[in-house]
């Protein structure tokens, strides 16, 4: 028997480098004729701004493909859901006028809850290090801890009868709070029964959304050819394996994560889009090679009367974070980052954002560079080293230098429209990743992206 497979249908977008690169616009406008769209890892620790009608919203939970009407959006098994976020977030998006937010949402069984308790861990284990990662706070690495501990609470478990509800509470919280009396805040002790009928109540109100056979939802979309777009959260460098642990978030936030959280597999990809931005933004610790000195400290912008190359990037970029609105950090395009995450991200096509950006950044510096080898330990190396930890040593960037001013209009769709210098720049970035750059963006709406037909 032969085998009688459909081919891939899904375009899969993840991030290439420590989030916030564009990925939230980019799936929302790869999802302008989806049938479904799906959001595979992380939790409200994301925020992905989509502006659409003029219009602008921070998702973090929601697939921005909501916005298109015939779009159903699923939240996927990955996800840890901070319902309160959730329900404001539909509220939002329904103040938008975006239409039938609650018929077209589904939300898997299967994933599991962000509770206050795992916010009020995540502050905990973070004065616990000399070094703290800098997290979000949003409670997303304990409650991936409770999965894999398996006192983790789903979807499912809110709509048990409340003393079931409780019980499972109070199993996944009697370490907690151990910890949080050692630690003198008795005040955030979890109360299981104020906390099982507070959360019953949530389940009641999700389960009209309750996806009880996603893999089900998933195969059908594949082998009837339906289109399919996943909108991956975080990025490559934050992945957990992948990522500069410890200085990661935790969850699988690659390719192949995604699609786990996703409910897809391999055979069902057609295309893997890795987004980037024409400069580089990290938020939170750890290291960042082409990182440009700016007046930042402590997650706070200080006065200053002469930017340093840092603050013009971030000025002219607005690079706030979407999810807690501190500064990124920010630096130039590290294209050997990008080349070193080739295969494991299974890479098909760039997206490059920014690059209307970028040419006015260049226009204030006079040039932008882009880091293109590192002298590291000694060497000239062309790849990411795995052992900056161990070493101590942040790899020195080797920068390539570019004329910068170029203007690209929001309103511009056509590679024609793209100005000599910004292709210049493009054709290094291909040349030292091996990926085409297929997608430009030039503005933050959804529309506001070229599409190249050569590539
Ligand atoms: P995500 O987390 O990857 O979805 O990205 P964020 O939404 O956190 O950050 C990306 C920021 O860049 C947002 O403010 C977007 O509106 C903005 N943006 C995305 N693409 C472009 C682009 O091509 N040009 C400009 N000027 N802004 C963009
Ligand atoms: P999107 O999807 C940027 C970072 C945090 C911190 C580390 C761990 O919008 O690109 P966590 O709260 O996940 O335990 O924090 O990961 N981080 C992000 N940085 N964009 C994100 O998401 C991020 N999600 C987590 O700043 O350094
Ligand atoms: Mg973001």
């Amino acid at each position: 028997m032969k085998p009688q497979d459909p081919k891939g249908n899904a375009v899969i977008v993840v991030g290439g480098k420590w989030g916030d690169e564009g990925k939230g616009k980019i799936t929302s406008r790869f999802s302008k004729d989806a049938d479904l769209v799906i959001r595979g890892t992380g939790g409200a620790n994301a925020g992905h701004t989509i502006v659409f009608g003029g219009k602008k919203i921070a998702l973090h939970l929601v697939p921005g493909g909501i916005v298109y009407p015939q779009t159903t959006c699923l939240i996927g098994q990955g996800v840890v859901i901070d319902i309160q976020v959730l329900l404001k977030e539909i509220e939002a998006l329904e103040e938008m006028g975006v239409p039938n937010v609650r018929e077209r949402l589904r939300i898997t069984g299967r994933a599991h809850i962000v509770f206050p308790y795992h916010k009020e861990l995540d502050g905990l284990y973070e004065t616990f290090k000399e070094e703290p990662v800098g997290t979000t706070k949003r409670g997303i690495g304990p409650a991936y801890i409770d999965q894999g501990a398996r006192s983790g609470i789903r979807v499912y478990e809110l709509l048990q009868p409340v003393d079931v509800l409780e019980r499972l509470i109070r199993e996944a919280t009697t370490p907690h709070n151990q910890l949080f009396e050692a630690n003198g805040m008795d005040e955030v002790r979890a109360d299981a029964k104020a906390l099982a009928e507070e959360y019953h109540k949530y389940g009641k109100m999700l389960e009209p959304m309750l996806e009880r056979d996603p893999d089900g939802l998933t195969s059908k979309a594949y082998r009837e050819g339906k289109k399919v777009v996943v909108e991956g959260a975080q990025a490559y460098r934050l992945d957990l394996f992948n990522g500069d642990y410890p200085d990661v978030t935790s969850s699988n936030c690659v390719t192949t994560g995604t699609l786990l959280g996703a409910h897809l597999s391999h055979k069902m990809v057609d295309k893997v889009i890795v987004v980037l931005k024409a400069h580089d933004s990290r938020v939170g610790n750890g290291p960042f090679p082409t990182e440009q000195e700016a007046h930042i400290e402590n997650d706070q912008v200080l006065p200053y009367l002469i930017p340093y190359t840092g603050d013009i990037i971030r000025e002219d970029a607005h690079e706030f974070g979407a999810t807690t609105g501190r500064p990124r950090r920010v630096g130039f395009f590290d294209a050997v980052i990008t080349a070193t995450s080739k295969d494991v991200l299974g890479a098909d096509y760039i997206c490059l954002n920014h690059m209307d950006t970028l040419g006015e950044i260049g226009k204030k510096l006079g040039s932008v560079k882009m880091c293109t080898s590192y002298f590291y330990q000694g060497e000239h190396i062309y790849h990411y080293p795995d052992d900056i930890r161990l070493t101590g040593e942040v790899p020195t960037p080797m920068y390539e230098e570019f004329y910068g001013g170029w203007t690209i209009p929001s309103s511009a769709r056509s590679y024609d429209e793209v100005p000599e210098a910004a292709k210049k720049y493009i054709k290094r970035i291909e040349e030292v990743t091996g990926i085409p750059v297929k997608y430009i963006g030039v503005g933050p709406d959804n529309d506001d992206l070229i599409v190249r037909d050569d590539v």
